[in-house]
């Protein structure tokens, strides 16, 4: 264990964070857990501000999870920059942090791995990214196990993501409450990601079209549009104006059951994934809520 000036503790294995929790519990405080796989800006520290206020005791993991990532997609290059993390989470109060090796989290003949199967990982980015929430419910469900949590933040940004987490939370009766924080976005109206880091000055100002679409979408329903496909067109003709934006999808499901919808009468997600450039970029907005 290692203890930087203020006083965030740095945990890197399993046991360490169990002898800290132990103590805790001990003590009757509540812990809050944040997953994250680093690289943090202000969109964390949305979810650490709420875990602060909500709980005893903060426990944010940094961990990039190979087991979430495609064979063709970005975890070798997933940005990582522990040391600057560990002072925006000590600056915040966070108590401690856990960032484990894969082979800590994934030892040799780890066998067990945690998929839903009630449809709601078969549209959106769990269409595009097979296994991909397959790897977020197994490390989820570890980081769950491992740190106790009565409460667990994630980011609205990853609607879908917190929908999946919702669904196995329920079914396996983890005994942890699920806190969804509201997406967090630069003053251009970008939703804060890791990944915007891979962009260049002209790559951000073009992505800023995900969210102007997203907005112009939610003004026509506030104005009594309410039928999916018309709310889609409006998304994807704005999106159409970004020359350096490539469409991946525009969905419209009710929320969180994630079930196709004609008319919206109950909250539903209106979701894309666009690529501006190499970067593929999602956001959302729910409506109706
Ligand atoms: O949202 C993320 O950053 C990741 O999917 C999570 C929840 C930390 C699991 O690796």
């Amino acid at each position: 264990m290692n203890e930087t000036k203020h006083n965030l503790k740095i945990f890197t294995t399993v046991n360490e964070v169990r002898a800290f929790v132990r103590e805790q519990k001990q003590a009757g405080k509540t812990i809050g857990l944040c997953p994250t796989m680093g690289a943090l800006h202000e969109g964390h520290m949305t979810l650490m501000r709420a875990a602060r206020k909500a709980c005893d005791v903060v426990i944010a993991s940094v961990f990039v999870n190979p087991v979430q990532f495609g064979p063709n997609e970005d975890y070798d290059k997933y940005p990582r920059q522990f040391d600057a993390d560990c002072k925006k989470l000590a600056a915040e109060g966070v108590d401690a942090v856990f960032h484990p090796t894969p082979e800590e989290m994934y030892p040799a003949g780890y066998g067990t791995y945690i998929t839903v199967e009630n449809g709601i990982t078969d549209v959106l980015c769990g269409a595009r990214r097979p296994g991909h929430f397959r790897g977020v419910a197994t490390v989820v469900t570890k980081l769950m196990n491992i740190t106790q949590a009565d409460k667990a933040f994630f980011g609205q940004k990853d609607a879908q993501q917190v929908a999946v987490v919702r669904r196995f939370v329920a079914d396996l009766n983890i005994p942890v409450e699920v806190c969804m924080v509201p997406i967090c976005r630069e003053a251009s109206g970008l939703a804060r990601s890791s990944r915007n880091s891979y962009m260049t000055a002209e790559e951000k100002q073009a992505a800023v079209v995900l969210s102007r679409s997203l907005r112009k979408a939610k003004e026509a329903f506030e104005h009594g549009e309410h039928t999916a496909e018309t709310l889609k067109t409006i998304v994807r003709a704005e999106l159409e104006t970004e020359p350096l934006a490539k469409i991946d999808y525009v969905d419209l499901y009710t929320y969180p059951a994630l079930l196709p919808v004609d008319v919206i009468d109950e909250p539903c997600l209106l979701a894309i994934a666009v690529y501006i450039g190499k970067t593929r970029l999602i956001d959302n907005v729910i409506l109706g809520d």
